[in-house]
């Protein structure tokens, strides 16, 4: 039985029963801003379990029957194990009064045991604690339906609230054993009798108050993914039919592979991938830095398997054929979600992950555990007691590794360095480098005076603004610079509103209150695709380029805007003055275009 089958088997099943079938909600919940993503079935639901009548309204029913896709990121670091996951879907059926404890344990009993054919290993009812007694109902429910091993347990079965506050309640649960015969959690049946005033943080704080709702409401959840592996007989959800194509390529396609990684990768690019789907996008708040955390952990792991360049475009499309007939907006949206990871990807900050791979790699090899070839067949050390001054040099060549860090750290682990090596590398890079600015690559200001090299610097900050208030989907595609303004022209897929223009204007003048330097350094092409650098789009660029640094100056590699560029620019961006978005309008479908002054 595979999972589609799972899913329309579970949905007939409670429709046969009188439930009415809806769509999974998004997961960034519509109506409750204290939560980031959709953690449960019952959250698009929350309202009804305090209001029943208005399920009539709104529903025709007092009992519903989900598939809901949820995110659960609190569960991040068990990841890896045989039952957690961070995106799971999670099938569930609801009651608003509908009916009680007897029908919802009866029907999951019939389920599990007639429907699936399975063996439940035991259940859990509620222990009591303060007001909630202990649910001798549930016991007497399970005893007559002839399930002998009934444990009782306390605040694991008692569930929610969700958010700030909101329904919650004693829970029964069902174990059953899967392929390793380990028991597992599968559902979780929730008797919604209380209404909770704050989060259930607070409430095992003994912050909270709890009043008896006027009706039992009835909120179940069984994961579908754990469920499969059960189903399907599996060790770990990572062998269902969800996930066995995706690891089979991982495992196939790395070349250092290790099973938790593996599984970390595959489980966070899910994801992402469903994160996006629902309409975020990569940023450093929110939802958007969640989903950009995903990405980071997903690189990071991926190369620790060593997977092949642009691995996640494979991937993506593996995940695409595994929902299609649930999910069809993955295949829809495959190209966006593929530029949306490169994207990711590109930006990934290598530096500071790469400084703690030396040194797990300097101290494998202190202690025998690796013979570490490093980069370019380099050895990481020179001698035994000596770290090798061109294997750091060339980290920073290749990576943008921090020099002196890496220095730092062999240092800490008791190794001397080869400084002049680094060094003389350096000198030799910076001849090379030069030699390059001077002659082949250009891509400057033409023509330029003191109000053009102004405007310049504006227009750099002006992309790293749209990108920053728009998102990372917007590109540049073409520019223009006179005495007067400066015109940029850009991806983007609407018109951007007055409230998103102020935003714009008033990034750009923040930076330029702060004062920041603007820093060219002359670096590799493949380091200033590493550390995110703008470059034109199908622009040709020579092995080393210039590349534009606006930030505080006080580290190499950052900054809020990082251009490929040949100047040139202002030295502070305190000299720029004031700056004024003068038109925004569309050139073409997909295209718009700002024009913008210093006043
Ligand atoms: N709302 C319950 C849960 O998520 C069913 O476990």
């Amino acid at each position: 039985m595979d999972s589609n089958e799972i899913r329309s088997r579970f949905l007939k099943f409670f429709e046969d029963r009188g439930h009415k079938i809806l769509p999974s909600s998004s997961l960034i919940p519509e109506n409750d801003s204290s939560v980031l993503f959709t953690t449960a079935g019952m959250q698009q639901f929350k309202q009804y379990y305090t209001d029943p009548k208005s399920a009539d309204k709104d529903f025709g029913s007092r009992n519903i029957v989900t598939v809901q896709k949820c995110v659960r990121t609190g569960d991040i670091d068990e990841v890896g194990d045989a039952t957690h996951l961070t995106f799971l879907e999670m099938l569930g059926n609801f009651s608003f009064g509908g009916y009680g404890r007897r029908e919802a344990i009866t029907y999951a009993y019939d389920f599990i045991t007639k429907e699936l054919g399975l063996e439940i290993s035991y259940v859990t009812v509620y222990k009591g604690e303060g007001v909630v007694p202990k649910d001798d109902d549930s016991r007497t429910i399970w005893n007559e339906l002839g399930v002998k091993d009934i444990r009782l347990d306390g605040s694991d079965v008692f569930w929610g609230p969700t958010g700030g506050s909101g329904p919650c309640g004693p829970t029964t649960e069902i174990y059953c054993k899967n392929g390793a015969g380990e028991d597992v959690e599968i559902w979780n049946i929730v008797f919604n009798e209380y209404f909770c005033d704050h989060s259930r943080e607070r409430l095992d704080k003994g912050e909270a108050t709890l009043k008896k709702l006027d009706i039992l409401g009835i909120d179940t959840g069984m994961g579908l993914e754990r469920l499969l592996a059960i189903v399907q007989e599996k060790k770990s959800v990572y062998e269902t039919d969800l996930f066995e194509s995706i690891i089979q390529f991982i495992q196939k396609s790395s070349t250092n592979y290790n099973e938790r990684s593996a599984r970390i990768v595959s489980d966070h690019i899910r994801t992402a991938v469903f994160i996006i789907i629902d309409g975020v996008i990569p940023s450093n708040s929110n939802h958007g830095y969640i989903l950009r955390r995903f990405f980071r952990r997903v690189f990071t792991k991926a190369s620790i398997v060593e997977l092949p360049n642009n691995f996640w475009i494979e991937l993506i499309k593996i995940i695409s054929k595994i929902y299609f007939k649930n999910y069809p907006e993955i295949k829809e949206k495959f190209d966006y979600l593929v530029s949306v990871a490169t994207e990711e990807e590109r930006i990934f900050e290598k530096p500071l992950d790469g400084v703690e791979t030396y040194r797990l790699d300097l101290e494998a090899t202190k202690i025998g555990v690796i013979k570490k070839l490093g980069t370019n067949h380099i050895p990481i050390l020179k001698d035994e007691n000596t770290a090798s001054g061109l294997y750091i040099y060339t980290l920073f060549e290749t990576f943008g590794i921090p020099i002196d860090l890496c220095i730092s750290v062999a240092k800490k682990l008791g190794y001397e360095v080869d400084e002049d090596e680094i060094a003389k590398a350096l000198r030799e890079h910076q001849e090379k480098s030069r030699a390059a600015s001077a002659g082949m690559f250009k891509g400057g200001l033409a023509n330029h005076n003191e109000k053009t090299v102004k405007l310049h610097t504006a227009h750099h900050l002006l992309l790293a603004a749209l990108k920053a208030i728009i998102g990372l989907t917007v590109k540049q595609k073409g520019s223009n610079i006179t005495e007067e303004r400066l015109r940029i022209d850009f991806l983007c897929d609407h018109k951007l509103t007055d409230e998103e223009k102020k935003k714009v204007e008033d990034w750009v003048n923040e930076k330029i209150k702060e004062g920041l330097s603007v820093i060219k350094r002359d670096i590799p092409r493949h380091l200033a695709e590493k550390i995110g650098a703008e470059m034109e789009f199908g622009a040709k660029y020579p092995d080393i380029v210039s590349v534009y640094f606006i930030g505080p100056g006080d580290s190499p590699y950052s900054g809020v805007s990082i251009e490929c560029c040949g100047g040139p620019h202002v030295l502070n961006t305190r000299e720029l003055g004031h700056f004024k978005i003068l038109k925004e309008e569309a050139i073409s479908q997909g295209v718009r275009r700002i024009k913008a002054a210093l006043i």
